[in-house]
């Protein structure tokens, strides 16, 4: 059997009412790094969709944040972040979403972001387009970065990596409307699927932080790359750019060290 659209967002939608459920209860927060945090909804939604998946799909692939590669098939894989946000989650800062997406013989066909705090639902289908919870997606036209309002993310080792995006962020903070920090990729891409946003980039990412949302953004009108330009962002190393057509080529001049002001 292969997953259709509304399979992946059911199961979106499921594990977003565990995170609902799950959030104000002062549940276990670990600490995985300096500033990297998992608390128990991030394993209670990534075991409900890992669990989904399983009986649905055994033979399939599935790339997890929490519970790493589980084994299956090559061709089809499976991209969950079970809850992406987890800074923002913990602190009860209601910007966080479920991502899930279905990949086959290296093609992203199908995306899922599902935010439960707004009930929005994002998702695509490889050449059919995006929506958000059913309406047709279209990213803006945006024609010059001056006039631009723009969002990026930083990593998680933002202290001790100088190519810490710090640089770049400062070179688009002084060229455009502004900069935005949400703390969810997955919603800075369906932001710009949506037009709510211009453009987003962030470097060292992971490939369960942008498979769903890429999608969304590309399915939405968005030129997605990689920050060096590789049209398949999901080569590693992960990086992401995906902006409104006419602003790709400005903001990849600039992360490739166009600094005029
Ligand atoms: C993080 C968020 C954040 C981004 C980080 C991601 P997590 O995911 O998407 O916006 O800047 O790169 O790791 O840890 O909350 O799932
Ligand atoms: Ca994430
Ligand atoms: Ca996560």
């Amino acid at each position: 059997m292969k997953p259709t659209l509304s399979i992946v967002e059911t199961l979106a939608r499921g594990a977003g009412k565990i995170l609902r459920e799950c959030s104000g209860q002062n549940l276990k927060i670990e600490q995985k790094g300096e500033i990297d945090l998992v608390t128990e909804a991030d394993h209670r939604s990534e075991a409900y969709l890992v669990s989904e998946i399983r009986q649905r799909f055994p033979t399939h692939r599935i790339i997890t944040e929490e519970s790493g590669e589980l084994a299956g098939a090559q061709g089809q894989v499976w991209y969950i972040d079970p809850l992406d946000g987890t800074l923002n989650y913990a602190h009860g800062l209601p910007i966080y979403a479920v991502s899930i997406a279905y990949e086959e013989n290296g093609c992203v066909l199908l995306g899922v972001v599902y935010d439960p705090e707004r009930d929005e639902c994002f998702s695509a289908e490889s050449g059919r387009g995006a929506w958000l919870n059913g309406i047709r997606l279209e990213v803006t036209s945006a024609q010059d970065l001056e006039h631009s309002l723009l969002v990026t993310g930083f990593p998680y080792d933002i202290r001790t990596n100088p190519d810490n995006n710090l640089d770049h962020y400062a070179a688009f903070a002084l060229r455009s409307y502004g900069v935005r920090r949400l703390g969810s990729a997955a919603i800075d891409l369906c932001y710009v699927a949506a037009g709510r946003l211009d453009g987003y980039w962030e470097l060292r990412i992971n490939s369960w932080d942008i498979a769903a949302g890429g999608l969304i953004a590309r399915e939405a009108g968005a030129t997605v790359t990689n920050v060096a330009g590789d049209p398949n962002p999901m080569n590693p190393p992960y990086s992401i750019l995906a902006t409104s057509p006419a602003l790709h080529a400005q903001m990849l001049a600039v992360l490739n060290g166009d600094r005029r002001g």
